[in-house]
């Protein structure tokens, strides 16, 4: 049986970096769910549909790739879906405390299951889905950052907003 891997995120937008983790990960494992956070409390730009079908296009040539939404807690997913393992993305130490205390309650909690860290690409290793939010909201270039298929769609959310 092969290596099932969930990479959960906000995805709020997706950025290259997730790309690239994405594109990385289905190299190293199986079968790869990107698993999408339906996280009602942080009031996110995109609902959590537009963020599936917007990853879902993005990730479209990768045939072990797949995109799904979720609910409450990561652990209770990935059972359900019986995945073997959560992929992050750290882009730097600032990342790492978190992280650790994320992975290591999801192990004890789960009882078994493991996170793998892959480090981010250096030339992604800044970005963040909140800093290009922020430089959108002024209607400043983000095409550097996400691809070309959602640099519209989010000018179009702060276009609405103004
Ligand atoms: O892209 P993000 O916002 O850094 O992803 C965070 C995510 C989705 C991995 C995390 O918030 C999560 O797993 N949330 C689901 C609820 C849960 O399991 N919480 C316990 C660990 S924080």
């Amino acid at each position: 049986m092969g290596k099932r891997a969930i990479y959960p995120g906000s995805f709020d937008p997706v950025t290259y970096g997730h790309l690239d983790i994405i594109d990385r990960s289905s190299k190293i494992f199986d079968e790869i769910i990107v698993g999408v956070l339906n996280n009602r409390q942080k009031n996110p730009l995109f609902s959590v549909d537009e963020r599936v079908s917007m990853i879902s296009g993005l990730v479209q040539k990768y045939p072990n790739v797949r995109v799904d939404s979720f609910d409450g807690l990561l652990i209770d997913y990935a059972k359900e879906i019986s995945a073997d393992i959560i992929i992050r993305g750290l882009r730097a130490i600032t990342d790492f405390e978190y992280e650790l205390q994320i992975a290591q309650t999801n192990r004890v909690e789960s009882g078994n299951l493991d996170t793998i860290f892959l480090t981010t690409s250096l030339n992604y290793s800044y970005l963040s889905s909140t800093i290009v939010k922020e430089f959108a909201s002024y209607g400043a270039d983000i095409s550097k950052f996400v691809p070309e298929e959602v640099v519209p769609l989010i000018e179009q959310k702060y276009k609405n907003m103004r």
